[in-house]
């Protein structure tokens, strides 16, 4: 067994143990040409995970992050052995339980998933999946995907659509939330950090669409202050009692990310006339790349049209008082991390 493609292209895997059957390249091969070849960042689930095989592959190809589910002892050695190999130690957690018991303590914590693998052995498959696999529907994140593999027959679940397919004996269904009725909107921005005047577009837009995934760009004209962690981080202090509102870094093209998410509109605010320019062109670019997604822009309230990031970041790394203009949440932590003493005072306007 071989990772296929990405960044540990080639690298062997360990051993399987005894007993567990692992799904071969060919098939890995297929599932991962259905789902689209690499990606940029996200969380991806492994249930029932054997060696592992199919989150390291998707690490391989681009996800951030990847929990394991196994509770044989010996495939837990292998996952973890494989992970070190493949220089994935640090972004592959090995959870050591029951699937079952795993994915309801994962939904309690309110964890969600771009891409859940769900290879159960054949022979528990029916009882085991049944219990299981309507749950995962509250794990997906917007757009996200479950995989399951299965023996005979393809697998159902009421509350996903699927569709499934045969590679040689073994069945693989592809399911996803029924959310071509679902209407997710991206904001995204720099957020440098998130301001007031942010935070009443974003709700607004929550109470419009059905979901909204604020996208926190990584990588940005303009050198930010702050990390797209760290500026993520003070974002979801300020979305926590926001149910239909979810926080995620953006590396790439937001039209891509917006089609990964199942998103055909993008949310922007307009502050004045002075923003018109930059947002025209950005959504004409937008356009151009994929016609399918829309840019709807929402007016500032008059009480933000004067307020920007730049202004916080200004007002406060010389120490002054940014309260009101940021959110209450995060006032204590944006004035210290954002006082500098007044070095290198801002000059764009974002
Ligand atoms: O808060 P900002 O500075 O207006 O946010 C800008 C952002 C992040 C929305 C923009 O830079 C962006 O969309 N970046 C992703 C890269 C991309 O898609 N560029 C092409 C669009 S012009």
């Amino acid at each position: 067994m071989r990772i296929i493609a990405g960044t540990a292209r080639g690298l062997r895997l360990s051993a399987v143990p005894e007993g567990v059957r692992p799904t071969s390249d060919r098939v890995r091969e297929a599932i991962f040409n259905s789902l689209g070849q690499f990606f940029d960042g996200g969380e991806v689930l492994d249930l029932y995970a054997g060696t592992g095989a199919l989150g390291i592959e998707a690490l391989s190809r681009g996800f951030a992050q990847a929990t394991f589910v196994e509770k044989n002892a010996r495939a837990a050695h292998t996952i973890r052995e494989n992970l070190k190999h493949a220089g994935f130690a640090k972004e592959g957690k090995l959870l050591r339980e029951d699937a079952v018991e795993a994915v309801d303590r994962l939904i309690s914590s309110g964890r969600k998933f771009r891409l859940i693998f769900a290879d159960p052995p054949y022979k528990i498959a029916p009882r085991e999946i049944g219990g299981v696999l309507e749950r995962l529907e509250a794990l997906l994140a917007p757009g996200g995907r479950v995989v399951v593999e299965s023996g005979g027959t393809p697998v159902e679940a009421t509350n996903m659509k699927g569709v499934s397919r045969s590679y040689g004996g073994t069945i693989i269904t592809f399911l996803e939330r029924s959310e071509s009725t679902m209407n997710i909107a991206i904001c995204p921005g720099s957020f440098d950090p998130i301001t007031a005047g942010h935070l009443d577009v974003i709700k607004r837009a929550a109470g419009i669409f059905d979901h909204v995934v604020v996208a926190v760009g990584r990588n940005l004209r303009k050198g930010p202050k702050l990390t797209a962690e760290e500026r993520t981080r003070l974002i979801e202090k300020v979305m926590a009692p926001l149910e239909n509102v979810s926080v995620e870094v953006m590396e790439g093209l937001l039209t891509e990310f917006a089609r990964e998410r199942g998103a055909r509109v993008v949310v922007k605010g307009l502050r004045a006339i002075s923003d018109f320019e930059s947002e025209f062109e950005q959504a004409q670019l937008n356009r151009t790349l994929c016609p399918e997604v829309e840019t709807v822009f929402i007016m500032a309230a008059a009480e933000h049209s004067f307020l920007s990031s730049s202004a916080v970041r200004e007002i406060a790394s010389y120490g002054g008082d940014v309260g009101g203009l940021v959110p209450e949440e995060i006032l204590d932590v944006v004035q210290r991390l954002y006082d500098t003493g007044g070095q290198a005072a801002v000059s764009d306007k974002g």
